[in-house]
């Protein structure tokens, strides 16, 4: 068949719109997406970065803040089962309470992807956890201490949300390691809520319950917007942060580099954000009839002063 001189004329011009029209996300899957809040940095840069993942692969993503309210969450995963969503990515403010919600998402036939923090319900009820490992990240900055203190130090103790699995299982991995050690105590111990404000201002109450801070040894900081926060508290109390009192947190943000780079932090361990892609393939595997490990493991190094400039200059 020969085609006439206009239609050939046109083929590039349909070619190009179809090519938009593929892509276009009439033609992609949606998937709701709740968030815990903007309560530190790391949670800022996680939640960028799925937006991103899911804007690169032409995913619409209906996202959700809940700024630290559970109940606001199930509203929000609630909203995403009568929309019909493809599947749900939820980061668990705390962990008991999910059930009944996890149950009306499986009933659905919607997948649930948990991301970067646990639930303490059935492990059928969600499709995969991507996370990190928060016991292991505990039980590194324990040992990561005790090598630096040889096995001999007075520690303060920044938590982070009450009931959290972060929260939960850093504070047991940390607390089984220097159980070891008879001469490692937390001599006090309370939440900072995972925030900058909440850090400074319970570590300025550390320092005044221990008549100025000059017997603690080290901060152990569930993260390190609380540990930048408790920096500021030391300072105050004209101690050195990382000399007078070491400092020692979670999550590897820009701030934290810069910190240690500047002598006012010692160690961080890296929490990867970049949770979208694996959590994004999982439901991808799912929806093909693969099987998928119910949790997809994304642990870090930890780091130190040495390579904190270039680290901060890469990642700021
Ligand atoms: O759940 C992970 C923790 O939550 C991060 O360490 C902290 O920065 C965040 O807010």
């Amino acid at each position: 068949m020969k085609l006439s001189k206009t239609f050939t004329s046109m083929l590039p011009a349909l070619a190009a719109s179809t090519a938009v029209l593929l892509s276009s996300p009439a033609f992609a899957e949606t998937y709701g997406f709740s968030q815990i809040g903007s309560e530190s940095g790391w949670r800022t840069s996680e939640t960028n970065s799925i937006k991103a993942e899911a804007e690169a692969r032409g995913i619409d993503l209906k996202f959700s803040d809940a700024q630290q309210r559970q109940e606001n969450q199930i509203k929000a995963v609630r909203s995403f089962i009568a929309q019909g969503v493809d599947g749900i990515l939820l980061a668990p403010v705390v962990e008991t309470g999910w059930d009944q919600v996890l149950r009306e998402a499986q009933r659905a036939e919607i997948p649930v992807v948990l991301i970067d923090r646990g639930v303490d319900a059935d492990p059928s009820l969600y499709l995969t956890k991507v996370a990190s490992d928060f016991t292991e990240e505990g039980a590194l900055a324990a040992s990561w201490l005790a090598a630096e203190t040889n096995g001999v130090c007075d520690i303060v103790e920044l938590q982070g949300t009450v009931g959290s699995s972060a929260a939960i299982d850093r504070k047991t991995g940390f607390d089984s390691v220097i159980s070891n050690f008879p001469n490692m105590n937390i001599i006090r111990s309370q939440s900072g809520d995972f925030t900058r404000a909440g850090g400074k201002e319970v570590m300025e109450s550390f320092l005044k319950a221990e008549g100025g801070g000059d017997n603690i040894c080290a901060l152990f900081a569930h993260n390190d917007d609380m540990a930048l926060g408790a920096i500021q508290a030391i300072k105050e109390a004209q101690l050195q942060p990382a000399e007078d009192i070491l400092v020692l947190s979670i999550d590897a943000v820009p701030d934290i580099f810069r910190a240690m780079a500047d002598g006012e932090a010692n160690a961080t361990i890296e929490l990867n954000p970049h949770l979208g892609g694996p959590a994004f393939d999982a439901i991808a595997a799912h929806e093909q009839g693969e099987e998928v490990d119910k949790w997809i493991k994304a642990n870090g190094p930890l780091y130190l002063p040495d390579t904190a400039e270039a680290e901060y200059q890469a990642r700021r």
